[in-house]
């Protein structure tokens, strides 16, 4: 029998709020308080009177295992940092992905540099290196792939064609802690890693970031930029280049170092979930669940999912709002359009130049972006709350698929 939708006045699959706010809070504890209070009563917030910040940056090089590591204020900060730091600036041109956050694209055009969006996979999302290649010209200084939703890019081709054209490559890591291609964490594989901890990624300390190399070059120049130039060493002050203050407080650098011991537990609880949620989707007709490219781990920053709209005769828009009346809260669209169709930046000016972008850039981009959808994915959710999702989901997708369209 045809099921009765929530959406048509039936009976919700989930009464109860699946990401309830004790999910929220139980990411911090005692750990962090302490770590707080510590800081307080040393009587230094900034970094440059405190150690936790460089604390922070040990344990994060430590923990990746690379040499260096410099804190900052934010993800957006970090890339900012690494790209001044590699030379970017007036009229270069810096490839990045149509699908992502402005705070991969913000630091290209902050430095005077014109952004090109290179397309997705449509089955993985994440940007090519075919796409890459195609992208590049004789202004092109860098790469910065981003690793979307947890899931590494394919990176071994788009490493080996930097190589060939002398390009420098900075990841975007902000949503893809510990995700591993073939073997090697990302952050780890270009010549930088940049992660994100705003409030809403794997770690948090409210907001902030940091850059991770092994060039140790690389890194003093960010380390640099990040203050405004200044070297803090010696007894007369002078800026060295022109910078930003980027300085992550001692506050925040204490709450992301007890969040980065975290973070392996945090990871393995994502996957664990994601994988039950994997097997009980893969079951329903009609839905696809997330594509992992070979030699690649994900490690569920959030969890995209297509449905088949033709075979079930009904649009993504109208599946995420069903489902989402079922007590099962489906984000649609993840993005509303490709970056490069912003308002801030679908026509900008670099270096006195008019710079443009138009629809129809990234054909794939903007077709997934039409299909995407996104459930919450965190590592408190239960394999009851899996369950739920795939009832909600199969209720919804059966409806579709029976003989019909009237309930
Ligand atoms: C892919 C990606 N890059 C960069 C950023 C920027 O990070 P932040 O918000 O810490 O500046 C984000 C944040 O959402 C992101 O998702």
């Amino acid at each position: 029998m045809k099921p009765k939708l929530a959406s048509h006045g039936g009976p919700r699959v989930r009464e109860t709020p699946l990401v309830p706010e004790e999910h929220l809070q139980a990411r911090f504890g005692e750990e962090e308080k302490r770590a707080l209070a510590e800081v307080i009563d040393s009587g230094h917030l900034c970094r440059v009177f405190g150690q936790r910040a460089r604390q922070f940056e040990r344990q994060a090089a430590e923990y990746f295992g690379v040499a260096h590591a410099v804190a900052v204020t934010s993800g957006t900060a970090a890339i900012h940092c690494a790209l001044a730091a590699i030379g970017v600036g007036h009229g270069d041109e810096v490839i990045t992905s149509p699908i992502t956050d402005m705070g991969s694209v913000i630091p290209i055009l902050a430095l005077n540099a014109i952004p090109v969006f290179a397309d997705v996979d449509p089955k993985t999302f994440n940007m090519t290196a075919e796409a890459v290649e195609k992208s590049i010209t004789d202004r092109t200084k860098a790469i910065i792939p981003v690793h979307l939703a947890g899931q590494s890019c394919v990176m071994e081709p788009i490493i080996s064609l930097a190589k060939e054209r002398g390009l420098h490559v900075v990841e975007d890591c902000a949503q893809s802690y510990l995700s591993t291609c073939d073997g090697r964490q990302v952050g780890t594989i270009g010549d930088a890693g940049c992660f994100s901890l705003n409030d809403f990624k794997h770690i948090t300390c409210g907001d902030g970031g940091f850059l991770i190399s092994d060039d140790e070059e690389l890194i003093s120049r960010a380390a640099l930029f990040a203050d405004k130039g200044y070297p803090r060493t010696g007894p007369v002050r002078n800026s060295l280049i022109l910078g930003m203050n980027y300085r992550i407080t001692e506050l925040q650098a204490a709450v992301a170092g007890v969040q980065l011991r975290k973070l392996a537990s945090i990871v393995q609880r994502r996957r664990q979930f994601a994988n039950t949620l994997n097997g009980l989707l893969s079951r329903i007709e009609g839905v696809q669940v997330p594509h992992i490219a070979d030699g690649i781990e994900h490690s569920y920053w959030f969890y995209a999912f297509t449905v088949d709209s033709g075979r079930l005769g009904a649009t993504a828009a109208a599946i995420a709002k069903e489902v989402t009346a079922e007590g099962v809260p489906v984000t649609f669209p993840y993005l509303g359009m490709p970056v490069y169709l912003f308002d801030s930046i679908k026509r900008t000016l670099v270096c006195g130049s008019e710079v443009s972008f138009h629809r129809g850039l990234c054909p794939n981009a903007e077709m997934v972006l039409e299909e995407m959808m996104v459930l919450p994915c965190n590592e408190c959710m239960s394999e009851r709350d899996a369950r739920d999702i795939a009832d909600a989901i199969g209720k919804v997708c059966g409806y579709h698929l029976s003989d019909g369209i009237q309930p």
